[in-house]
């Protein structure tokens, strides 16, 4: 038996001032975008921007509905909604926010586990690491791949 450790690094920043311009930028789009989340349910407003290889934003929130797993998460809306129009082109970062009774949650919003799946999917699209912005009201966490959440990833295409 060998015992291994898998170590993962990421930055922590204390405001959104302190992100290099383009993620403060994604930051403040994914800020916005809690403001048109459907979420009568959990109350629980959350808002994800992506940050395409041409520069392009594309906002998203999560959308929730009676029937609960019909929902859909921020993140993955604003994936899918940038991949149906630029399925060539590569995702270099998305940021990840939600308000909770209209002010950002102190504690860094974390995606979801099928968010991540779905991240690293893009990610091995277009082969270039995914930078993970994820944002609390006083602490903004980053990770330059989708790699460092999700280890030990499913991927069938990679099965021999
Ligand atoms: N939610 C997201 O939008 N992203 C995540 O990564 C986790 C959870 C949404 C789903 C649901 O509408 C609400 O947050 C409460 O779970």
């Amino acid at each position: 038996m060998i015992e291994k450790t898998i170590t993962i690094s990421y930055k922590v920043y204390s405001t959104i001032n302190e992100l290099p311009e383009e993620d403060r930028e994604l930051a403040l789009n994914a800020i916005r975008a809690t403001d048109n989340a459907y979420a009568p349910y959990s109350n629980f407003k959350v808002g994800a921007a992506v940050r395409m290889s041409n520069g392009r934003i594309f906002c998203g929130n999560n959308q929730e509905n009676a029937a609960y797993p019909s929902g859909m998460c921020a993140e993955r809306v604003a994936i899918y909604y940038a991949q149906s129009l630029f399925p060539k082109l590569s995702i270099k970062a998305i940021a990840i926010v939600a308000k909770k009774d209209g002010s950002v949650t102190n504690s860094v919003t974390y995606p979801c586990a099928a968010c991540r799946q779905v991240m690293l999917e893009a990610q091995q699209r277009c082969g270039k690491p995914i930078k993970v912005i994820m944002i609390g009201d006083c602490k903004i966490e980053v990770v330059e791949s989708i790699d460092a959440l999700i280890p030990f990833s499913f991927n069938n295409l990679l099965v021999d």
